[in-house]
């Protein structure tokens, strides 16, 4: 089920989409307190309206479940993906939390953050991925534990094709999740 940000338009978010729709939080019925929290949505998500349901979404997905992770909230720091599928802005990811994902500010209080990717993971923890991933960090968010995003992954299984050498992101993301189940 999505409820949150559900049909509200852009506010002060100019540089990205002046008519689509934001991609809201999903809640889903896991009372876990755990909130899953990515970069901005793709295009699937866009088209779709939730989070986490193209390609990587799907891996993070099966990941979560294939080691006992209930989200009960998944979301993004973006409620829309970005012209070209570039980085967002700090000015864009402030104004949507300002405007749009105010839940995340006013009545989640979840207790364990999953940050997805570099994006969200220098936003909670100021730290790059490959310092931070697989770890937990005490925050004024509250706990987060950054791990690498499944689309780094993808992405490095296809350069590894081209160069011919093994795809090592694959299992910098086992690492993280293994950290991550025995952190639970
Ligand atoms: N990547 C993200 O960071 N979020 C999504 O929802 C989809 C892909």
């Amino acid at each position: 089920m999505t409820q949150g940000g559900a049909g509200k338009r852009r506010g002060r978010v100019e540089s990205i989409h002046p008519d689509s729709i934001a991609v809201p939080i999903e809640y889903t019925d896991n009372h876990t307190g755990i909130l899953v929290i990515g970069e901005a949505p793709g295009a699937e998500e866009q088209r779709t309206g939730t989070p986490f349901v193209g390609r990587s979404g799907h891996i993070l997905r099966s990941a979560f479940e294939r080691i006992g992770v209930q989200p009960e909230w998944i979301t993004n720091l973006l409620c829309w993906q970005p012209p070209a599928n570039r980085d967002p802005t700090s000015q864009e990811i402030d104004a949507c939390l300002r405007e749009h994902n105010t839940q995340l500010w006013h009545d989640l209080h979840p207790r364990l953050i999953i940050a997805v990717g570099t994006i969200a993971c220098q936003f909670f923890t100021g730290q790059r991925i490959g310092a931070a991933g697989g770890r937990y960090y005490n925050t004024s968010w509250g706990i987060v534990f950054p791990i690498l995003h499944p689309a780094a992954v993808l992405h490095d299984i296809n350069q590894a094709e081209k160069e011919n050498r093994l795809p090592l992101a694959m299992q910098e993301f086992e690492n993280h999740l293994n950290a991550l189940r025995n952190y639970l």
